[in-house]
């Protein structure tokens, strides 16, 4: 290799065509040319995968539409903070609490004890899943168990009529409370005059 001799370019009519295409001039030279030029494309292509990522696989995953007829928008992020828009922060939960409140009392004073049980662990949960979204209210939560719902339980579990009214106005007082402690006077829980649920008296 190398050894072949050549003639002085244009000499004759074939050798510059020679020279143009096979002949290896510095062979040494021409192949770290090629692996320079390679390494190049090489690092051009590397780094253009890591700066720009492709758009295809993160989108499709991100933007994918949810729900029925795809009513969620936008990236799971923005998709998870609009369901939790939909749940709502402690007002719904009021809402679902002013329900059981008055189920509470209609079937605690007809001596449904079972069932005023059952209202009083659902207002806990709720009150509880309420805290969890908006943790800043846990102190005045705090306050309302140990005030408003204790001694009520333990009327219930004794089934005992007296006891029963007597710590259901402590706990409409401990509800007054909080709303006051929240400067939500205006919010003024009373026991309730008719029952919203269809349920009988027991
Ligand atoms: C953390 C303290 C707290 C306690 C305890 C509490 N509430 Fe509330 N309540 C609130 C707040 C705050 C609101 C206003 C809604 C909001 O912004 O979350 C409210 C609003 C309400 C509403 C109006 C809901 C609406 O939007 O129409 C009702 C009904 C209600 N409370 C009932 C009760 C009853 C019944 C109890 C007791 C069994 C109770 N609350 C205990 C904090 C409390």
């Amino acid at each position: 290799m190398g050894a072949s001799p050549q003639g002085p370019a244009g000499s004759q009519p074939g050798a510059a065509r020679a020279v143009g295409t096979n002949s290896p001039p510095a062979p040494a030279k021409r192949l770290m040319k090629t692996f320079k030029t390679y390494f190049l494309v090489m690092l051009f292509l590397f780094c253009g995968c890591d700066s720009s990522p492709s758009p295809l696989a993160q989108d499709r995953i991100e933007t994918r539409a949810a729900g029925k007829d795809g009513w969620l928008q936008g990236s799971t992020h923005k998709q998870i903070d609009t369901i939790a828009r939909h749940l709502r922060g402690n007002d719904l939960a009021m809402w679902e609490v002013g329900y059981r409140y008055g189920e509470l009392f209609w079937s605690g004073s007809a001596g449904n004890w079972a069932l005023a049980a059952y209202q009083i662990k659902k207002i806990r949960l709720t009150m509880e899943l309420a805290i969890q979204r908006r943790p800043a209210r846990a102190p005045s939560y705090a306050n309302f168990f140990e005030d408003g719902l204790t001694e009520l339980n333990t009327a219930i579990h004794a089934k005992d009529l007296d006891a029963f009214d007597r710590s259901f106005r402590q706990l409409t007082s401990a509800c007054n409370a909080c709303h006051a402690a929240e400067k939500l006077e205006f919010f003024r829980v009373q026991k309730p005059t008719s029952r919203s649920a269809p349920l009988g008296p027991r």
